[in-house]
């Protein structure tokens, strides 16, 4: 400990004449949250020294004590036996402190043309781009199961909403596929996303660049970076890449707590649609009846953290002058946990949606008590001749008879029909049944984008496609 300590002191210890109190260190060490930066930490350090090496400014002695030390790291991080100590700050003095313990000066020459600003900057970007990879996994995987229930689905009629109000009748398979679209622009914009994740800080040292002939590319090359960060001050001061991490997995949580909220709407008695399976659910302690859809209620509440994390993030940068300030090290935690909750909701609602019961009937019923083939109705009376406002007036007149008489709009009798439309009575004949039933209404819809069976079975090939090329 002792030594560790005269370690970290002996980073700039000779600048100061008084050590910091306990109450200090803790606020200003970050260890305790950024120790899981530590294997990316040490890929960039082996990667800075094979750069370092292959320009000359590292012997190859000093570089196979650095390597070997670092191998020696990582099976103590692995096996849990590695000692961190907030003595020494943070990920990056404590890996190093320990790499000089084990080898000695080579340890010590490591940091040579660079500083833990680019180093900090450049593991964030590595532990991201694995993170964005997940998160990239998960979106398939959720967006197949998806499709697999749309795909059983294709018939099943439901009410469509709108206003919560049952408008107009739709396919389940149709819904469920609403999501998926969704979730395939998530996934677009993780892709985008990634290319601006996969710079290289590292080379931009402190701020201003390094008096070493560093090859930056060789860097990049090793870490798998598309390209190299290009203005030094920016390399180790923006965080934009995270923010705009946050705000696509921010996205990704809304569209999955909308899903959420009619997942809780649908498994209530009320609507009794669907039921959930029990391993997401739980019971209540007082009331014996309930089955409480827990998972999609925490989504739709873990929403709200990561739409905190993005503004964290946004409120963290808005006020810093270049380049590097302190104020970066609190971008960890949140970014840390938007990626957490976005992995781990992705992945649990994957298992969840295949577990997904659904009560057909109660579907369709709801569908029928809501007059939802009204505006079929109205299309029905344009065709004839009716201007579509007429139409509609005269379409709101037979519903309200309906209302009144207790009845369907399909239990109308073909001459009260006739009365609401007076114009093109004549007009009207037996076939206005089919437009009244959901199936013709739903078959009508016979266009890209439309509910028909025919339609949403092309969409989910659509989807199915897309997925294979993209996985
Ligand atoms: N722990 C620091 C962070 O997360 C590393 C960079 C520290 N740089 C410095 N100049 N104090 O940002």
């Amino acid at each position: 400990m002792t030594d560790q300590l005269s370690h970290k002191a002996d980073a700039w210890s000779g600048r100061f004449s008084e050590p910091i109190t306990e109450r200090v260190k803790r606020y200003t060490a970050s260890v305790q949250f950024d120790q899981r930066l530590a294997l990316q930490d040490i890929a960039g350090s082996l990667a800075h020294a094979s750069m370092l090496h292959s320009c000359g400014i590292l012997t190859s002695g000093d570089l196979a004590d650095i390597q070997r030390g670092m191998a020696l790291i990582q099976e103590e991080i692995a096996s849990g036996q590695f000692k961190w100590s907030i003595d020494l700050e943070d990920v990056h003095l404590n890996i190093e402190a320990r790499l000089t313990a084990l080898v000695g000066d080579a340890g010590k020459r490591l940091h040579t043309g660079r500083s833990r600003n680019d180093q900090v900057a450049t593991d964030l970007r590595l532990w991201l781009r694995e993170r964005i990879d997940e998160t990239q996994h998960w979106l398939v995987q959720l967006q197949s199961a998806l499709i697999d229930l749309a795909e059983q689905h294709v018939d099943t009629v439901m009410p469509g909403f709108t206003h919560l109000q049952v408008a107009q009748p739709v396919t389940f398979g149709h819904h469920l596929m609403a999501y998926v679209e969704q979730l395939r622009r998530d996934a677009e914009r993780m892709h985008d996303c990634r290319k601006r994740v996969n710079r290289l800080p590292l080379g931009a040292a402190a701020l201003a660049g390094t008096p070493y002939p560093i090859d930056r590319q060789l860097v990049a090359q090793l870490l798998g970076f598309e390209e190299v960060c290009e203005n030094s001050l920016d390399a180790v001061s923006d965080r934009d890449f995270a923010i705009e991490f946050c705000a696509n997995a921010a996205l990704i949580m809304t569209h999955v707590s909308r899903f959420s909220e009619e997942l809780v709407l649908w498994s209530s008695p009320a609507f009794g649609f669907i039921e959930l399976a029990d391993r997401f659910c739980t019971g209540s302690s007082i009331m014996p009846q309930k089955k409480n859809p827990d998972v999609p209620e925490l989504a739709r509440g873990k929403t709200g953290r990561v739409t905190g994390s993005l503004v964290s993030l946004l409120t963290l940068m808005k006020g810093q002058p270049l380049a590097y300030n302190k104020d970066n090290q609190e971008d960890k935690e949140p970014l840390f946990d938007a990626a957490d909750t976005v992995i781990d909701t992705l992945a649990i609602f994957s298992e969840l949606v295949p577990g997904i019961f659904v009560h057909a009937a109660r579907m369709r019923e709801a569908a029928t008590r809501g007059y939802s083939t009204a505006t079929d109705l109205a299309d029905y009376l344009v065709r004839l001749g009716l201007p579509f406002r007429e139409a509609h007036e005269a379409v709101a007149l037979a519903v309200r008879a309906a209302i009144d008489s207790g009845r369907d709009l399909t239990a109308l009798q073909l001459d009260e029909i006739r009365q609401f439309a007076p114009k093109v009575a004549d007009l009207i004949s037996a076939d206005v049944f089919v437009v009244l039933a959901l199936e013709g209404s739903i078959h009508s819809r016979q266009h890209l984008g439309g509910t028909a069976p025919t339609q949403v079975q092309a969409a989910i090939a659509k989807a199915r496609l897309r997925l294979a090329e993209a996985g």
